[in-house]
């Protein structure tokens, strides 16, 4: 049995619903996050936690740290699709993906570092979309602005992983991008068609967590290979 503990947030469903799971299931202790407040039997903790939302990052951070949480292995998986949301203008679309990937993960994961134990690991979960070096294989004419603002925003966490990789690097602390495949979740109407299962996704991204990939780099969870930025 593992005694290590792990925080993923978006555990309500999809991918991170499943890391949970499989993670619990292999003996760690596991934390996760719900937008709307509800508990878990199977898990270890669930806490309030809408990362867009700079009091719900407070509040979430305060009860980890009454909680006294030492955390392994963060896993910041909580994110949107590119569905236009039609209650929201175009930029309010645009924008909505930047506050959720960038400054919520930024600002959630900078408030919790201290909770991290030394030889801890952050894993940002991206998107193989957001690679320069795949720029080439989209195809571009068909993209919508509200996938571009999709893939413009995980783009920047990709950035964000990198210049936290060379920050936490003293610490011992690795940092990651990794991209789960294109999986059947809800994240996205068109994800119905995608080839994984859930199961499929979060084995392959355990697989590689478990092979301790050096900091600052990013992978491919379906062929557990390494992908350029
Ligand atoms: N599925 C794919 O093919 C694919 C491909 C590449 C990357 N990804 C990435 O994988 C991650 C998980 O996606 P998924 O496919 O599992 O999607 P999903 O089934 O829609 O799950 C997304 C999770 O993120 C949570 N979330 C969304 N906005 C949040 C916010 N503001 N604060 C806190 N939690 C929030 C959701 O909470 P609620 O339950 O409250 O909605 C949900 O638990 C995302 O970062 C996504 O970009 C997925």
């Amino acid at each position: 049995m593992h005694s290590k503990t792990v925080l993923i947030t978006g555990t309500n469903k999809g991918i991170g619903k499943g890391l949970a799971h499989q993670l619990k299931s292999m003996g760690y202790k596991v934390y996760g996050t719900s937008r709307t407040p509800h508990s878990s039997t199977d898990l270890d903790g669930v806490y309030t936690l809408d990362v867009t939302n700079q009091q719900s990052i407070s509040d979430a951070i305060s009860t980890m740290t009454h909680d006294a949480l030492h955390i392994d292995l963060l896993i910041n998986n909580a994110g949107i699709g590119s569905d236009y949301n039609e209650q929201l203008t175009a930029k309010e679309n645009f924008e909505l993906r930047f506050q959720t990937h960038v400054f919520g993960t930024f600002f959630f994961t900078e408030a919790i570092t201290p909770l991290l134990k030394p030889d801890g690991k952050i894993i940002n979960i991206s998107s193989k979309l957001s690679s320069f070096a795949e720029v080439d294989n989209i195809a571009i004419a068909k993209l919508t602005q509200n996938k571009m603002a999709y893939i413009l925003s995980k783009s920047s966490l990709n950035m964000y992983t990198k210049l936290l990789a060379s920050r936490l690097r003293e610490k011992q602390i690795a940092v990651l991008s990794i991209h789960p495949g294109w999986v059947q979740t809800t994240l996205s109407t068109t994800n119905k068609n995608a080839p994984l299962s859930i199961t499929t996704s979060v084995d392959g991204i355990i697989k590689l967590i478990l092979k301790n990939p050096p900091t600052g780099t990013f992978w491919n969870a379906e062929n557990q290979e390494e992908l350029q930025w």
